[in-house]
């Protein structure tokens, strides 16, 4: 059975750190919009673009499960119900889901933010002081029912399943 890595956490957490490590460790590909989206448009968003990139990558992912490929899914995945479709996802790909969040408080984020930019300029974008306290208070954090990974919560009303769901969430994933 192959497995999709998923990895929660804000900007400076140490996801790519991290997933850089797993894909090491388990010949996995690492799916990371930010190295698409710096290329491609020298931005972290740009209208809408990341959700476009986001979809292509989900879909790639998805297929290396297929073919026997674990897979590292870098995005960030700050809200629950982005999390609750790649699970569910992954099960339908026939691969178990691990979660994997990395916690961080706001002093080390700002520390790693800074040290970051002045190390690898090339590899991130600038942050400013209110785009971290802004995602500190959008961010949904994971529970420990979530963590624990044996319920999967249910798609909003308005969604027949999560796949339903992940092709309004990001445009491009089929
Ligand atoms: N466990 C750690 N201890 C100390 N420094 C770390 C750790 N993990 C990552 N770092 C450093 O912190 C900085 C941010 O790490 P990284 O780029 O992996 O974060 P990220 O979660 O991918 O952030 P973003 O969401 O902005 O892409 C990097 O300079 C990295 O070297
Ligand atoms: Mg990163």
């Amino acid at each position: 059975m192959t497995t999709l890595f998923l990895l929660v956490g804000l900007p400076g957490a140490g996801k790519t750190t991290k997933a850089r490590r797993l894909a090491e460790e388990h010949r996995a590909i690492r799916l990371s919009p930010d190295e698409w989206m710096l290329p491609l448009f020298g931005l972290a968003e740009a209208e809408g673009k990341r959700d476009v990139i986001e979809g292509r990558l989900l879909s790639l992912g998805l297929q290396a499960l297929r073919a026997g490929t674990d897979v590292v899914v870098d995005f960030g995945c700050w809200g629950r119900d982005e999390r609750s479709a790649i699970r569910w996802l992954a099960a339908s790909a026939g691969a178990s889901c691990r979660l994997l969040y990395l916690p961080v408080d706001l002093d080390t984020q700002r520390a790693r933010i800074a040290q970051r930019w002045a190390a690898a300029p090339d590899e991130t974008f600038p942050m400013t002081e209110a785009d971290i306290l802004d995602g500190r208070t959008h961010f949904e954090e994971p529970d420990a029912v979530e963590l624990a990974g044996h319920h999967l919560d249910a798609p909003p009303p308005a969604w027949p399943d999560w796949h339903a769901w992940a092709a309004d969430r990001w445009p491009s994933f089929t």
